[in-house]
């Protein structure tokens, strides 16, 4: 997702510095070429040589060492950059850029690069809460400098408060939004994902084994891309994404709730969840005790609220996913022309690599104007881009129609 982008990362003296480890590793993961910049106290943290044999790339510790380059280094190093981050960041370094001093390669680079940097703090809570820092924090903010908030936590110092290290997968999250195109902004979209669960009584419920990833993918996606996203979602074991506001819901009809309220203000909405079709027609109050060796339940049918969304469709882009197990298009086709889609996203759950809980999908897509694409097995990850690569295409062909 990283691929041919340069980043460069700046990694300062906090004992977090180690944790910077697992940035490099995410970001060569994503395929990135990273160059790590280490300033002096960082170094007596970790030693140069574990970004080095993690980034596959010379390590620049001084500003002076990098003159056996052709190029004067801290300037190539600057306009190479796609995106700069610092993680971590201490107050002393957001306090050195936010007044302009370039006094080693790291602050040096920063000065003089034109890539959006993204600094990711680290430190003590008092520190944190310094209104020094928070100054020259609101300062680097208001000339467009991005940063990842940390968290509250136990902090080396053995305060408990705000300043931890943020996750390096949410850093990691941030920097592939920071080197996003903004394709999206603009729009407002709802995303739709997760099981819903159907309660028979207070311990057992019915549901599937949706696991929520495909969803959260196009949330991510969406965000990054630079629309408004909200995320209705079903029980899952997924963290919510950053930037993303969350709505937690448990049956379908608090879905149902939840995603027509938000269907008012949005123009995109995606509809990855599996909605349970049924539910038990009385929910007992009290467990159902075993009374002989068959039971039968009595279930009663859930309104579909793709449908109903369909109906009052507007000029919305909406694009719905068919989970089939059989007859993949032509079962598609018609939930597209049933519920009055734009685009239905389609797979069959039995084959190997796609479906509900694995981290890859294989999928067709299946367009109003009869265009149909089947696609090789992949990440969701990447497929969340491909599915609104098309709703860009759409929007800019003029909206998505109405047929009703
Ligand atoms: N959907 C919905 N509300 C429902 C059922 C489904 O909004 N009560 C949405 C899903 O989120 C998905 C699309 O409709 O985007 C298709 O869901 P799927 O389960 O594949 O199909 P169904 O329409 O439920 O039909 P069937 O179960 O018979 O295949």
């Amino acid at each position: 997702m990283m691929t041919g982008k340069v980043v460069l990362l700046g990694v300062t003296g906090g004992i977090a510095a180690y944790k910077a480890v697992e940035l490099v590793r995410l970001f060569v993961k994503g395929g990135a070429e990273v160059h790590v910049l280490m300033t002096e106290s960082a170094q007596q943290f970790v030693t140069p040589l574990t970004f080095q044999t993690l980034s596959r790339n010379p390590v620049h510790t001084g500003l002076f060492n990098l003159i056996e380059e052709q190029e004067i280094g801290h300037i190539s190093l600057a306009d190479r950059a796609d995106l700069v981050v610092i993680a971590p960041a201490t107050a002393n370094i957001v306090g050195k850029i936010a007044h302009g001093i370039a006094d080693d390669l790291l602050t040096t680079t920063v000065m003089a690069t034109r890539a959006p940097v993204l600094i990711a703090p680290a430190m003590n809570s008092n520190m944190y809460r310094n209104p020094i820092y928070r100054e020259n924090e609101d300062r680097l903010r208001k000339y467009g400098y991005l940063f990842v908030d940390p968290v509250t936590g136990m902090l080396a110092c053995g305060w408990e408060g705000e300043g931890k290290f943020q996750d390096p997968s949410i850093i990691y999250q941030e920097a592939l939004c920071a080197l996003s195109v903004k394709d999206l902004q603009g729009e407002r979209v709802l995303v739709t994902a997760g099981p819903t669960q159907e309660e028979l009584d207070p311990v057992r419920y019915l549901s599937n084994h949706s696991s929520g990833k495909m969803g959260y993918a196009i949330a991510r996606a969406a965000r990054r891309r630079g629309a408004e996203v909200v995320l209705v979602t079903g029980p899952v074991a997924l963290a919510p994404p950053s930037g993303v506001t969350t709505i937690k819901v448990v049956s379908a009809a608090q879905m149902r709730e939840a995603s027509l309220r938000e269907f008012a203000d949005a123009t995109v909405v995606v509809k990855a969840a599996a909605v349970a079709d049924y539910r038990p027609e009385v929910r007992a109050a009290s467990k159902i005790k075993k009374k002989g060796a068959a039971l039968t339940l009595a279930l009663k049918q859930n309104p579909d609220i793709l449908a109903e969304m369909g109906k009052n469709k507007g000029d919305r882009i909406i694009v719905g996913f068919a989970a089939e197990t059989a007859g993949l298009q032509e079962n598609a086709l018609s939930k597209l022309r049933a519920k009055n889609l734009d685009m239905i996203v389609a797979n069959d759950v039995t084959r190997e690599g796609a479906g509900f809980s694995v981290d890859t999908n294989i999928v067709t897509i299946l367009s109003r104007d009869g265009n149909v694409v089947d696609f090789p097995v992949m990440e969701k990850e990447l497929l969340a881009d491909i599915i609104l690569d098309r709703v860009v295409v759409l929007r800019d062909q003029g909206r998505g129609c109405d047929s009703e």
